[in-house]
This record gives C-alpha cells, structure tokens and sequence, in this order.
C-alpha cells in the first residue's frame, strides 16, 4: 500500500504530483490510500511521461476542492483509468459524481462571490464566510483581480486568503465568527500573527479580462458593506452555471434549467414553484396559462412585468407522465432545497427590495418552512438579509378554482395583494 500524503485539502500541485509518480510507477487505485498532513512517504520514482486530456485535467482541478473526503482516490482512479486508455463514458458511475463535485464547487464558489460581505477595519477590508467546498484560494485570486486597489483579508473556518494590493497570500483559519464585532476584535487579535505566518498564494494575473469592472467598496463606516458586482454579468454567469445543474434528479427527465428572468437591479423579485410544461419547453418562466394570468393580475394592478424579476424555487419541471401528457407534480422539500442555491444566487445578485413568495413551494423555499399561504397571505415579513417577503397564492390555485363567483372573488383578491405589492415597494 502506498501513502500520498498531501499538504492542505487544497494542495492539487500535490496530488498532481503524486499522482504522476503513482500512475508512472504502475500503482493501482485501490492500492494507494491518500491522506492530508501527516509524514510525507516515499512515492514510486517517476520517469517517463503520461498524457490525459484537458478536459479530465480541468475538471479534476475544479472536483479537487469539493468537500469530500473520497475526492483524491477517486479522481487518481479516474486518472488511472483515462491513462490505460479506457474512454470513460458520459454515465460512468465515477465520472458523474466527479462532474456533480465540480458543479458543487462552481456552484459554491459563484455564491461565495454574491454572499460574501466586508467590513473596514482601519484601511483594511475584512470578511468572514464559510464556504462550503475549499473554494476560497481559487476565488481569492478572482477577488485581487476584481478589488486590486485596496488590502484586503478573508477568513474562513478552513483558511485565510490576504491581499496587500500586489501579493495573496494565505493563512491560517479562523474559529467560526458569528457577528462583526467580534470579527473585529478577533482580528485585532490574531491578524497579524496570521499574516505573518501566511505563505505565498498563487500569483495573480493582471484584470484584463474581467466580466466585472474594479470599483470600490462604496458605502463607509460601520457595518458590512456589499462589494458591488456587475449584476448583469454576474446572472448571465449564474444562468450559465444552472444551465448544467445535477443537484436532484430533476434535471434527467425535465428539457433544460428554466432560469428566472427581468432586470439585474429589479425592486421586486416574484418567486413561484417550478416551471410548467411551455416552460419547461420554452426555457423562459411564466410563459405557460399561470403566465397569461399572472400578466393580467400584474397589468390590473399597475405592475409592469419588464421591470420586475421573475423565477421559481425550482428550476426543473417535474412531472409525470400520463399518456402522453406531463402532468405537474410538486417539488419534495429536499428538491426545493437543494435548488435553493439558485434562488440564493439571484437574490444576492438583483438583491430586490421585496420578495413576492407565490405559493406554499416559493414561501417554503425562501422562509424556510412550510407555510399555510391563506394564513400568512398578504403580510410583508422581514427576512434576515434585511429583504422583505410576502406570501401571496399562487397563479396555478386561481386556474383550479371551479369557474364562477369564487373563481372571480379569488382573482380580485389575487389582484388586491399585487396592489399592496406595488404600494409596499413605494414604502419599503
Ligand atoms: N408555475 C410556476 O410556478 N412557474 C412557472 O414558471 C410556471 C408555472
């Protein structure tokens, strides 16, 4: 049995390293066991060369910090395998959990870039996040490129990654940290015996081509301050990330991610549940009948659907099949959940004032919890973040009330909670 043993859970020179000498030195999958830390062991003498393609390379790069302790074996038996020239086909068990990691850690990595909040400390710009792959050093250099002209620090539970305005370095982690204050303090500190001890980061090119132009921080003082992004390019880049999602099993049967739709800047953001069949086949949401309702409701209550944003909690359609008709079926709390990265995603980049939760499946997907809409219905709720929501019935209940006096009286009420919408944003 061989030991590889690696330097940090991030160390892909390291395991690119050691996995040259294992595959050049004929070292089977099975017997190599690979660990991070501890006594480095002696690995076959490599000579000679061996040629995988780039498309395997680049994506074990990306796998290589998903959080999963399995990830340096199973991508070297991957490695192995292309090596001994088996072509690996798209359904290879291995292959697709290694593609799913990879989408995990892009994933994480957009929303570390949308989520993550700074606070001044002196001339310094500090923030804490707590990533949830190893993503921090590879989006530490997309940050010196973005903010080149101010030092900054992010610390995270695993690592720190610091800007001097020419150098990243990286550091040691931090204890999780629960508010600003103590943030502060912690750094006052410790933050400069971790600078100290920092090392070397990978050097970072210049911004030539950069989605997002640098610009800095721009609101001073006390409290976190947002980092502004490019809000169009940064959807356009989420849109493209959603476009692959393999997050639940939703995707094998639906058509494509129906991502949401409307302006990057948006006041109000409505969240419904999932794509319909039109939907699903057109790739834009509430296009389908719930659309062409929702557009009356929106145009009677002097909403113009051009400068509001429109998505769902989830982005697949799911249904099932009766004859040849897909007939809807909602989304389980863990569908919702696990999409619930996309929502984040959209939230954090058109960061609305008002969030208009339709339905039981958007209220749950944005609150948390189940949610008895008729009760809840029509009361602005402050969220965490600082957003406001508000529950209203979904489009898809008014077209299954039986025609008649109710059908009519639950479109005016349907009606009358867009209008309270619309005046809530003036207020909010
Ligand atoms: N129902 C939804 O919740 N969303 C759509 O996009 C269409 C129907």
């Amino acid at each position: 049995m061989f030991h590889a043993v690696l330097t940090s859970e991030t160390d892909w020179a390291g395991w690119r390293a050691a996995t040259r000498s294992l595959v050049l030195g004929g070292v089977e999958p099975n017997a190599v066991r690979w660990t991070v830390g501890g006594t480095p062991h002696l690995l076959p003498e490599a000579t000679g060369s061996f040629g995988v393609s780039r498309t395997l390379v680049s994506l074990a790069s990306v796998a290589v910090q998903a959080r999963e302790p399995e990830r340096f074996g199973l991508l070297y038996s991957l490695v192995w395998r292309a090596h001994a020239g088996e072509t690996l086909p798209d359904d290879d068990p291995d292959l697709r959990l290694a593609r799913r990691w990879a989408l995990a850690v892009r994933t994480d990595a957009h929303r570390m870039r949308t989520h993550l909040r700074f606070m001044p400390v002196g001339p310094h710009l500090l923030g804490w996040y707590a990533p949830a792959h190893y993503v921090l050093e590879a989006n530490a250099q997309l940050l010196a490129q973005r903010f080149p002209a101010r030092p900054w620090s992010v610390v995270t539970p695993d690592s720190s990654a610091h800007w001097d305005g020419t150098a990243l370095r990286i550091g040691a982690g931090v204890p999780r940290i629960e508010d600003d204050e103590t943030l502060a303090a912690w750094w006052d500190a410790h933050g400069d015996a971790i600078l100290c001890d920092s090392t070397p980061g990978v050097t970072v090119p210049p911004a030539e081509e950069l989605d997002e132009a640098p610009r800095p921080p721009d609101r001073p003082a006390i409290g976190p301050i947002v980092l502004p992004v490019a809000s169009a390019s940064a959807l356009a880049a989420a849109r493209t990330d959603a476009a692959s999602c393999e997050r639940c099993d939703l995707c094998d049967a639906a058509t494509q991610t129906v991502f949401g739709e409307g302006p990057a800047d948006a006041a109000v953001l409505f969240v419904g549940e999932q794509p319909g069949d039109q939907e699903d086949t057109i790739g834009r949401p509430f296009v389908g009948p719930a659309g062409q309702l929702l557009d009356r409701a929106l145009e009677e209550s002097g909403i113009d659907r051009r400068g509001i944003y429109i998505t769902n909690a989830v982005k697949h359609f799911k249904f099932t099949l009766r004859g040849k008709r897909r007939i809807h079926v909602s989304p389980s709390p863990e569908e919702i959940a696990a999409c619930g990265v996309w929502l984040d995603s959209e939230r954090a980049i058109v960061r609305p004032k008002l969030l208009v939760l339709m339905g039981g499946s958007a209220a749950r997907a944005v609150l948390g919890r189940p949610v008895a809409v008729t009760r809840e219905r029509g009361q602005a709720i402050r969220l965490p973040d600082g957003q406001m929501a508000f529950v209203t019935v979904h489009p898809s209940y008014l077209l299954r009330v039986p025609e008649g006096e109710a059908q009519v009286r639950e479109y005016r009420a349907f009606v009358r909670d867009l209008t309270a919408v619309r005046e809530l944003v003036g207020m909010v």
